[in-house]
Parts: C-alpha cells; sequence; structure tokens
C-alpha cells in the first residue's frame, strides 16, 4: 500500500501529514490516552525507566493540559514528543524554579518531557516535523513560555538541541552538571548510568510565538 503511494509521482506526502523514511510512510497525529502504554514503555526504554517514571507518564497523558505527537510507522510510534503545562523538572527542583520563576512571572509555561525518535528513524527530520507540530499548538493553547531540560549525555552532547532552539526567541540558558543526581532517591533510572546519573541538563526558557524561528 505504502509502495503503491510512493510509486505514484502525483503523491505528496507533506499534503498528507506525513513524511518518507527509506520508503516508508511516517504518519503525524497527536497522542491520546489510548497510546499510554506504548508512550510509558518507550519512555522507559530511551529516557527513564522505574515505577514512579511510569505513574508519571501515565497520569500525564490524563492530564487536561497535556500536549503530545506522535510519528507513527505500520501502525507502531517511533518518535513522540510530549509534555504538559507547568513547572515539570524530571523530579522537583525546588530552588531551581524559584531562581528561574522570575523569566515567566505571569505566563503560562510549557515544558516538554519526552523527546525520542527510535534509533532506526534518527536523522530523518522526524524531530522537526514532531517540533512544527507542538509550538503553534502550545500557543494556541495560551504558553507563552516554553521550559525545556535538554539531557546532556556523560559525553557532552545534547541531541535535542538542534531543534529546540528553532521553537522561540531565547530568554534565558544555563548548564547544570549532576542536574540527575537525586534520580535514585525519587526510583528514576538512567538508560545510560543506570541507578547513579551523572548527566547533566541544558535549561532553556523560549519566548513563544507559535512560529519555528530559522536559523540566525
Ligand atoms: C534527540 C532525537 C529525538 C533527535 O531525533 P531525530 O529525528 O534524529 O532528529 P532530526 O532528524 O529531526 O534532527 C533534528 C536536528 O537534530 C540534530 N541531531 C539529531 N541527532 C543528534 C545528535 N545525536 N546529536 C546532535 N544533534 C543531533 C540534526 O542534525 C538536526 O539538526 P538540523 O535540523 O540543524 O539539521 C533522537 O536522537 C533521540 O531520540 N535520542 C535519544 C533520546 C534523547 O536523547 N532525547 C532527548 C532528551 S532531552
Amino acid at each position: 500500500m505504502a509502495e503503491e503511494r510512493m510509486d505514484n509521482l502525483l503523491y505528496h506526502p507533506e499534503l498528507h501529514n506525513e513524511t518518507v523514511v527509506e520508503k516508508e510512510i511516517i504518519t503525524y497525529d497527536v497522542i491520546t490516552e489510548e497510546d499510554a502504554d506504548e508512550v510509558a514503555r518507550l519512555y522507559a526504554e530511551h529516557l527513564n525507566s522505574g515505577d514512579s517514571v511510569e505513574e508519571h507518564v501515565k497520569e500525564g497523558i490524563k492530564s487536561p493540559d497535556f500536549i503530545g505527537f506522535k510519528a507513527v510507522c505500520n501502525g507502531k510510534i517511533v518518535g513522540m514528543l510530549t509534555g504538559r503545562g507547568g513547572v515539570d523538572f524530571t523530579y522537583p527542583h525546588p530552588e531551581l524554579e524559584e531562581r528561574l520563576s522570575k523569566y515567566w512571572e505571569g505566563k503560562k509555561v510549557y515544558t516538554p518531557d519526552s523527546v525520542v525518535v527510535l534509533k532506526e528513524y534518527r536523522h530523518h527530520n522526524i524531530f522537526n516535523e514532531l517540533g512544527a507540530r507542538l509550538v503553534p499548538t502550545i500557543y494556541e493553547r495560551g504558553y507563552e513560555i516554553l521550559l525545556t531540560e535538554l539531557w546532556i549525555y556523560p559525553n557532552g552532547n545534547v541531541p535535542a538541541e538542534a531543534t529546540v532552539r528553532h521553537w522561540g526567541e531565547l530568554v534565558h540558558k544555563e548548564d547544570i552538571p549532576m542536574f540527575y543526581k537525586d534520580n535514585e532517591k525519587y526510583g528514576i533510572i538512567c538508560p545510560i548510568c543506570g541507578k547513579t546519573c551523572t548527566c547533566g541538563a541544558r535549561i532553556i526558557i523560549m519566548d513563544v510565538d507559535g512560529d519555528i524561528k530559522p536559523e540566525e
């Protein structure tokens, strides 16, 4: 079916909310409660695992201010981008939240909490496509500030930044080493480090107006 469509020269995937990766059609859609198990599984495999994490993810999807998009290939989620309203770090960081609150005073904040594209689908623009759907949606829902906690791998790589930096006007950016040092206390396991996590986080706060910003 996908191949038939691909062989048709008049077929334009972008007109069908789709992109094409290695001849496979990727369809983009919103995440609903029906996706909860798959989303929780992807979260555990690629971001953080632990009992509290599964509960947090599933509760999040039910919350009225949840916003999430998925990339689907052959009926399976191959990429997702989710988040919710308010300040929502992986686990609470009250002092940091207090210190940063001056950047969003009086404005509605949205925090992405999961960004995953399956390994075999990476580097085909899927995350950019998910972001291009999320950013106008959060703005339509009244969010003017985006607060992101980007994962800094132990090797210093920050894989999500190349996409996220186009989502708005930069208001504040800082790196916090050992951001997840209390993971174990919260029952969270890092997929790279295990129970004792040495990863850092790059905090990026942006003003959003619904548009993706081009390269400066
Ligand atoms: C981060 C991730 C979602 C990117 O997905 P992707 O679909 O491969 O990304 P895209 O193909 O849309 O590329 C988006 C941009 O990121 C860049 N990029 C992708 N992977 C990257 C990596 N590992 N390191 C640095 N930059 C990367 C691309 O070059 C591209 O930049 P450009 O638009 O300037 O060309 C994916 O690598 C992933 O799931 N990683 C594991 C989970 C993770 O680290 N999540 C981030 C948590 S904050």
